[in-house]
């Protein structure tokens, strides 16, 4: 990796908030009242609150937006696996009729070989009736339909519960999470997103300790740099018509920080583009594919929400790997004022 980043250089941030927050009133010229300047709190008060609020808007739309994309892959998701279930009952359904079909010719023919020799017509209907259930069949095929079926429906029940656990709102409130868990889900949830371009591996630490963090939001800064992944690698193998990618999920416990690593093999992000990747509605993407708020709306939720941090090391041709960073132990009074400078990467 070349170790290129866009967010090395705290002065780029300096700059971008500039621009975020252009509308805010001057704080240049000099108060000359304790009016003046009781009216100046308040504008810049004021100001901070629209910002605050046009942020939390923003986030709920991309929110709502990425929902309703997922909506279609996870219907996909869960229409497989229905399918199969739906296939393998009808199968088992019309194996028991035969079965019970069976059964009846087996009594009838006990009860006879009870009285003595079973009458030939007897014996031929307990016949056909192995014949025509072709009974080997089903015993052969039936332990695999319903191995199927209970596979199909913990998959079913798994993805359910993956959209339960992703979308399931905060409220605001940070609570301790685990972010293996977590990740996990989310990676459920978008599995349509990868699936088709990329082969997904995780490596989560095992003692990786809770995170106090708005567990919905974290779900979305990963979504955001899955799908984002998965888009790179789409650019290099087009659609998977040239074999597939990986995106590598990682987690580490480092210090009193828990750290998520999504890496993938994609195109590398662009020299020109790395000091604007976190920019608000910066894209490369064509109209329909991005609006260039996902990465924006990270940086939002990990450094201004959670006191973390968000970098990026990328080689072109090679691919991207996103670091998130957030911290295990931080008081929530130290988090309300702390914004980390971003980490300068090696
Ligand atoms: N993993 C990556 N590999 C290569 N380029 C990337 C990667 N992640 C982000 N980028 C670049 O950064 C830009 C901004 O990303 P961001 O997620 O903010 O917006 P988007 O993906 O374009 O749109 P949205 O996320 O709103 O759907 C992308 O358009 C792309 O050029
Ligand atoms: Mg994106």
């Amino acid at each position: 990796m070349d170790g290129s980043v866009a967010s090395e250089a705290p002065a780029s941030l300096g700059g971008r908030y500039d621009s975020r927050t252009s509308a805010r009133p001057s704080v240049d010229d000099t108060p000359k009242t304790m009016a003046e300047l009781e009216d100046q709190r308040r504008r810049l008060e004021q100001a901070l609150s629209d910002l605050k609020s046009t942020q939390a808007r923003l986030l709920q739309a991309h929110k709502l937006e990425a929902i309703g994309q997922l909506a279609a892959g996870i219907a996909h998701e869960i229409n497989t696996p229905t399918q199969y279930v739906t296939d393998n009952v009808e199968f088992l359904s019309r194996a028991f009729e035969r079965l019970c079909d069976l059964v009846a010719a087996s009594r009838e023919l006990l009860a006879s070989a009870r009285e003595g020799a079973p009458p030939p017509e007897v014996i031929a209907r307990a016949e056909a009736s192995f014949a025509n259930g072709r009974i080997d069949y089903i015993l052969q095929e039936s332990p695999k339909a319903i191995q199927q079926s209970v596979d199909g429906l913990h998959r079913v029940a798994s993805i359910v519960s993956a959209m339960k656990d992703f979308s399931h709102p905060s409220g605001g409130e940070k609570a301790p999470c685990d972010l293996n868990e977590a990740i996990a889900s989310t990676i459920v949830v978008a599995t349509n997103e990868w699936k088709y371009v990329a082969d997904l591996e995780t490596v989560f630490d095992p003692d990786l300790p809770l995170v106090r963090c708005l567990r919905d939001e974290v779900n979305q800064v990963v979504l955001n740099l899955i799908v984002n992944a998965a888009h790179a690698i789409d650019a290099v193998v087009l659609g998977g018509a040239s074999g597939k990618g990986t995106i590598r999920v990682e987690t580490i416990h480092d210090d009193g920080w828990a750290e998520i690593r999504v890496s993938d093999t994609g195109t590398g992000i662009p020299e020109r583009a790395r000091e604007r990747v976190f920019d608000p509605f910066f894209t490369t993407k064509p109209v329909g594919k991005g609006t260039g708020q996902g990465l924006a709306i990270a940086y939002s939720v990990v450094v201004e929400k959670h006191g973390g941090e968000i970098s990026f090391e990328t080689e072109t041709g090679r691919g991207t790997t996103f670091i998130v960073r957030l911290p295990v132990n931080v008081h929530e009074e130290r988090l309300s004022t702390f914004c980390a400078p971003l980490r300068p990467m090696a």
